[in-house]
């Protein structure tokens, strides 16, 4: 049976910010390309800073982990902060808010996290691209083929 670590099973039994917000200013829904399993992700944005983030998730316990951690690792940041630095670097970064939280993550879940980050590059990607900001907009949604290296990483799913 699969082993998960305590601090994605303590995420997974008591999620932060599962929910919707009403006319969120961006949002994105992702299938997992690996697995399937669904997240939507809802984000209040006023003056470039992320002020709620919540999701809610068809998906397993590391999805699930994953957004909690994200949500609450954005809540209060500027998005050109998060933004900030070379492609590479940004994705790395995102990818490394979850993954430092949560631990040592099985490899057959590593496909999980990846959907995280790139359902909330696609919320803001749209997010800016109504708000008439091109270059964030272009620039979110540029990284978003970097994420396919991430899901390669563990194999095939369980
Ligand atoms: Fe599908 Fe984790 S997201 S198995």
């Amino acid at each position: 049976m699969l082993e998960l670590n305590e601090k994605i099973k303590e995420h997974f039994r008591n999620p932060h910010n599962v929910g919707e917000i009403e006319n969120p200013e961006g949002t994105g829904t992702i299938d997992n390309p690996v697995c399937g399993d669904t997240t939507k992700l809802y984000l209040r944005i006023k003056n470039g800073v992320v002020e709620d983030a919540r999701f809610l998730s068809f998906g397993c316990a590391v999805t699930i982990a994953s957004a909690s951690v994200l949500t609450e690792k954005i809540r209060g940041k500027e998005i050109s902060e998060l933004l900030l630095g070379t492609d590479e670097e940004v994705v790395k970064r995102l990818m490394s808010l979850i993954e430092t939280e949560l631990g040592e993550i099985p490899p057959v879940k590593l496909h999980c996290p990846p959907a995280t980050v790139q359902v909330f590059l696609e919320s803001i990607g749209g997010y800016f691209e109504k708000e008439g900001e091109n270059e964030l907009s272009s620039k979110a949604k540029r990284l978003i083929p970097q994420i396919s290296e991430y899901y390669k990483r563990g194999g095939e799913k369980e």
